[in-house]
C-alpha cells in the first residue's frame, strides 16, 4: 500500500506533536472552514422551513432558543473567527504582503480572535 494512503498516515495528520506553527494553523484552518461549510448547509436547510409558513416559522423559532442550537452559534463564532482572522494572513503572505512577519502576525491575530471569542461566550452563553 501507498504510505500516505495507510491509516497509520491518517492519523498523524491529527497528531499536533512535531508541528509547526505553520502547519498547526494551516490544520486549524482546513478543520475550521470544513465546519463552517457543513454549517452553511445547515442554516440554508434550517431557513428553508421559513418558506413552508407561519407554523414552521413558530417552530423554527422554538428549535433556535434551544440550548443546542446556542453551542452550535457559538461553534460558528470561533470557527468564523479563528478562519476569518487567519484566512486574511494567509491570503496577504499569500500574495507576498508582510511574509515575514506572518509568525507575530499569526499570534497577533490569533489573540484578536480570542478576545473575540470570550466576548461572545459571555454575551451568548453567559446567561445575562
Ligand atoms: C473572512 C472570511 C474568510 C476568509 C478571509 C477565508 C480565507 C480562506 C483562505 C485564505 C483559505 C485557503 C487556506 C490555505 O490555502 O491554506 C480558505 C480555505 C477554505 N475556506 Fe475560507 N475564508 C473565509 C470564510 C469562509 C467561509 C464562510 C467558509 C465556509 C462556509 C470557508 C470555507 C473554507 C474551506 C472549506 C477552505 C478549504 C480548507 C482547506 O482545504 O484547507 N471560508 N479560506
Amino acid at each position: 500500500m501507498n504510505p500516505s494512503r495507510s491509516p497509520r498516515h491518517f492519523w498523524l495528520w491529527f497528531d499536533p506533536r512535531s508541528k509547526h506553527l505553520g502547519a498547526l494553523g494551516f490544520i486549524m484552518n482546513r478543520v475550521a472552514g470544513i465546519g463552517l461549510t457543513f454549517y452553511l448547509f445547515l442554516h440554508l436547510l434550517a431557513l428553508g422551513q421559513l418558506a413552508l409558513g407561519p407554523k414552521a416559522y413558530d417552530h423554527f423559532i422554538a428549535l433556535v432558543h434551544h440550548p443546542l442550537f446556542l453551542a452550535g452559534e457559538y461553534l460558528v463564532v470561533i470557527g468564523g473567527m479563528l478562519h476569518g482572522l487567519n484566512g486574511l494572513r494567509v491570503a496577504f503572505t499569500s500574495l507576498g504582503k508582510g511574509a515575514a512577519y506572518q509568525k507575530p502576525l499569526f499570534y497577533g491575530l490569533m489573540s484578536l480572535a480570542l478576545g473575540v471569542i470570550l466576548y461572545f461566550g459571555i454575551r451568548m452563553l453567559g446567561g445575562g
